[in-house]
C-alpha cells in the first residue's frame, strides 16, 4: 500500500497544468486531495473525474479563502503551495509595472504560501508532522528581461522555504521547493500566445535551451514532488531541487 493512502493533502492552484498533474498523482497514490483553485468549472470538472479529488473554491492570495480552504480539509498531511500567475501584463520594466501588479504577483505567488502554511501548521503540529512542498521557478534561481515582479515573488519562495524549514524542523514538519524549468501548461500556452506563437512554436524554442532537448510535461513535476513528500526524502528539509531538463546547469556563455 503507497505511503500516501489516507493521507490528507492540500494543493494550491490545483485545477489546471501542474497543480492538476500534483492532484492526480496524489490522488492515484490513495491521498484525499482537496484541489484549492478559483476556477470553479477546471475544478469542478477535475472533482467529477477523480474520486478522492474534493474541490474547494478559494483565491488563494486572501487570508479569509485560505483559512476556511484548511478548515475545509480533513486536516492537513502535505500542502503543495503551487499556486502562481505570471501575466502577460507584467512581461515589462520595473518603471513600467503597475503597483497593482507588483501587489497581485507577490500575493498570489508568495503571500498564499505564508497564508497556507500559517493555517495549516497548527494542523500538522496535531498531527505530529507534516511536509511542505513549495513550487518556485528557475526564475527565482536565474532570470530573464521584463520579469521583476514574478522573478521576485519565486526568490521570495525559495527564501521563505528556507525559513519555514528552520522554524518548524522541531515540530517534524518538512519544507521543501522545486524549481520547474519550461512545463507544458495553460500558463505557458498563454505566454507563448501573447508572444505571438503557437504551443507547438514554444515546444520547438523551449526544446532549444533545455539540455534534454524538450521542455516538461506536469507529470514531471508531480512525480518529484510526491518524492519530495514522501519518506524517501526525510532527510531534506529546507532545500530546493531543479526539475528542468537541465537548464540551470547551462551557463549563460555556453553555445
Ligand atoms: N509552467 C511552467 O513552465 C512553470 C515553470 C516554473 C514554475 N511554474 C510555477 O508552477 C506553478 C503552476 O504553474 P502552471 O504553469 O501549472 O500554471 P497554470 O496557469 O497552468 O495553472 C495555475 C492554476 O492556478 C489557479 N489560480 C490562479 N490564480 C489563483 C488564485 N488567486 N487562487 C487560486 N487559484 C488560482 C488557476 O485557476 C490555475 O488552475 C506556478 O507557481 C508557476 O509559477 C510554472
Amino acid at each position: 500500500m503507497s505511503e500516501f493512502a489516507g493521507k490528507s493533502v492540500i494543493v494550491t492552484g490545483g485545477a489546471m497544468g501542474i497543480g492538476r498533474a500534483i492532484c492526480e498523482s496524489f490522488a492515484r497514490e490513495g491521498a484525499r486531495v482537496l484541489c484549492v483553485d478559483m476556477d470553479e468549472a477546471a475544478g469542478r470538472k477535475l472533482e467529477n473525474s477523480v474520486d478522492e479529488i474534493r474541490f474547494h473554491r478559494a483565491d488563494a492570495a486572501s487570508a479569509a479563502d485560505c483559512r476556511e480552504a484548511v478548515n475545509a480539509a480533513d486536516g492537513v498531511d502535505i500542502l503543495c503551495n503551487n499556486v502562481g500567475i505570471q501575466p502577460i501584463e507584467s512581461y515589462v520594466r520595473a518603471h513600467e509595472l503597475s503597483e497593482e501588479m507588483w501587489d497581485r504577483i507577490q500575493d498570489v505567488n508568495l503571500k498564499s504560501a505564508f497564508l497556507m502554511a500559517k493555517y495549516a501548521i497548527p494542523e500538522m503540529q496535531q498531527r505530529g508532522g507534516g511536509v511542505i512542498v513549495n513550487t518556485a521557478s528557475v526564475q527565482g534561481l536565474q532570470s530573464m528581461k521584463r520579469v521583476a515582479a514574478y522573478a521576485a515573488s519565486k526568490g521570495g519562495m525559495l527564501s521563505l522555504t528556507r525559513q519555514l524549514a528552520l522554524d518548524y524542523a522541531e515540530d517534524n514538519i518538512r519544507v521543501l521547493a522545486i524549481n520547474p524549468g519550461t512545463i507544458e501548461t495553460p500558463l505557458v500556452r498563454d505566454a507563448a500566445s501573447a508572444g505571438g506563437l503557437s504551443m507547438e512554436e514554444a515546444r520547438v524554442k523551449g526544446a532549444e535551451v533545455h539540455p534534454v532537448g524538450r521542455i516538461g510535461q506536469p507529470e514531471e513535476i508531480a512525480e518529484v514532488i510526491l518524492f519530495l513528500a514522501s519518506d524517501r526524502a526525510k532527510f531534506m528539509t529546507g532545500e530546493y531541487v531543479n526539475a528542468d531538463g537541465g537548464l540551470m546547469a547551462r551557463g549563460a556563455w555556453a553555445s
